[in-house]
């Protein structure tokens, strides 16, 4: 597969250092006028001009390769001329529908059919969000069980709206908000490297997903009996955290035995990132609710979308509503993305490069002093920086560290982590194996600048 055309030739380019001079005034601008609350400017500073497959081209002419993503959104590379062209035409068309139907939205229904597993043959559109379709997930879950308490993972990210805030973990995004919504219990996720009862993947019993049947079954465990578990099947904001392959079938046992609805979101590792159109598939296990978005909209149009079983599909007309219920630009753009993945074999692709990458990123852990452990799956990848490895201390201030240094030569990645101290990249399926090579060496001279300074 050649994608080479689909970005920029001659990435990465550095004309000024970034923030260069025209970023600048847009920066300066922004934070005048925009609230403190903004956050990727802060940390990639630079005003963006355009972008093409999985390159990015700021305002002063510098153009960066994009580990990025978009926060994991341009499955199908930035301006996919494809989407492009079909997004176009629909512009003069029809552009907002709520939710009556029209061609648009009948296509991508059946596109998304075609690849959903069979028992998740009910898709409901929502809000343009992802946290939306969490929102849609858990309101789903609760009128069909009637039960209140949820439990989802240590490193979750389900989104920022109240309901899927409760089921993120992290403490800085939700401490000044609290309380948010009862009867939420957080579970450990397998996340091996650093494993809540500090055991050896060799040597565990998948211990993390025991225990979340132990709490199920004690009367005393203080968790009343959850309308849902909400998993990820490979954790994003959490760390790139692949699982060991038991861990979600095991899940799915659990609930089945204590008659939970499993909810997996999809909404990060989902449509081929990981090497499948969803990362559950890899392991042969059947949520009873999907939550999707992201790359659902094709190059960036908000989209987001939950699957789940006929049986569930109780809930009356308005149950769930907005003004903004899917986009009909977002379903154009979403069923040609979805076309352009399987008629590219992006899964395939995007699972290759993948093992290429998490390679050449194994060589740097080698002789690393600060990389503590590489992993990921597909192009979901993230390598967790310490300050020393035998310690496993978390080292936040070195990755943004190494994030400014990329920036800097020419390179976009994503930093996330229980400590933020994760580097990760979400680049474009459509990146081709020289710009992988070229940015993993910015990545790696970045590493290397970060260990001088310690
Ligand atoms: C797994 C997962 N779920 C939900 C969300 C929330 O999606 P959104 O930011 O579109 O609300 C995200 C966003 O990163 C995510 O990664």
């Amino acid at each position: 597969m050649n994608f080479s055309n689909l970005s920029f030739p001659d990435a990465p380019l550095i004309r000024t250092p970034p923030p260069g001079p025209k970023s600048k005034e847009y920066l300066d601008y922004q934070s005048l006028h925009e609230s403190s609350a903004v956050s990727y400017p802060k940390a990639m500073p630079m005003a963006i001009r355009r972008a093409k497959g999985a390159t990015v081209e700021d305002v002063d002419g510098n153009i960066y390769i994009d580990f990025f993503g978009g926060a994991g959104v341009m499955n199908v590379g930035h301006s996919n001329p494809e989407v492009i062209e079909a997004a176009e035409k629909q512009l003069g068309n029809l552009t907002h529908s709520l939710d009556v139907p029209n061609p648009a939205r009948g296509s991508l229904v059946k596109t998304l059919l075609s690849f959903l597993p069979a028992p998740l043959n009910r898709v409901f559109f929502g809000g343009p969000t992802g946290s939306d379709a969490v929102e849609a997930a858990v309101k789903l879950a609760k009128y069909n069980t009637r039960r209140i308490p949820l439990i989802a993972f240590e490193g979750a990210y389900h989104g920022m709206s109240s309901g899927a805030l409760s089921i993120s973990s992290g403490l800085s995004f939700k401490e000044d908000f609290l309380p948010l919504l009862p009867e939420v219990h957080f579970v450990p996720y397998a996340y091996c490297y650093r494993c809540a009862f500090e055991k050896k993947p060799e040597s565990c019993d998948l211990d993390c997903a025991k225990y979340l049947g132990h709490i199920l079954d004690d009367p005393h465990s203080g968790v009343g009996k959850p309308a849902a578990v909400i998993v990820e099947a490979i954790q994003g904001e959490g760390g790139s955290i692949v699982p060991p392959e038991q861990f979600i079938p095991e899940i799915r046992e659990i609930c089945n035995k204590y008659d939970v609805l499993m909810i997996i979101d999809e909404i990060q590792a989902g449509f081929c990132r990981t090497g499948k159109m969803f990362a559950f598939e890899h392991t042969g296990t059947m949520p009873d609710i999907l939550t999707m978005s992201k790359a659902l909209g094709g190059v960036g149009f908000p989209i987001s979308c939950t699957a789940f079983r006929e049986s569930l599909d109780t809930w009356p007309a308005g149950k769930h509503i907005g003004t903004f219920r899917g986009n009909v630009l977002a379903y154009t753009a979403g069923n040609v993305a979805l076309n352009f993945m399987v008629k590219n074999n992006l899964a395939e692709y995007a699972l290759n490069l993948g093992q290429v990458m998490l390679s050449w990123l194994k060589e740097i852990e080698k002789d690393s002093k600060i990389v503590g452990e590489v992993r990921g799956k597909g192009l979901m990848l993230g390598v967790e920086f310490v300050k020393d490895k035998a310690s496993k201390e978390p080292a936040p201030d070195l990755t943004k560290k190494v994030r400014r240094a990329c920036h800097q030569h020419g390179l976009l990645i994503e930093i996330g982590g229980h400590y933020s101290n994760v580097a990760r990249f979400l680049p474009p399926l459509i990146l081709t194996e020289e710009l992988a090579l070229k940015g993993i060496e910015i990545f790696e001279d970045a590493i290397r600048e970060a260990e001088r300074s310690l």
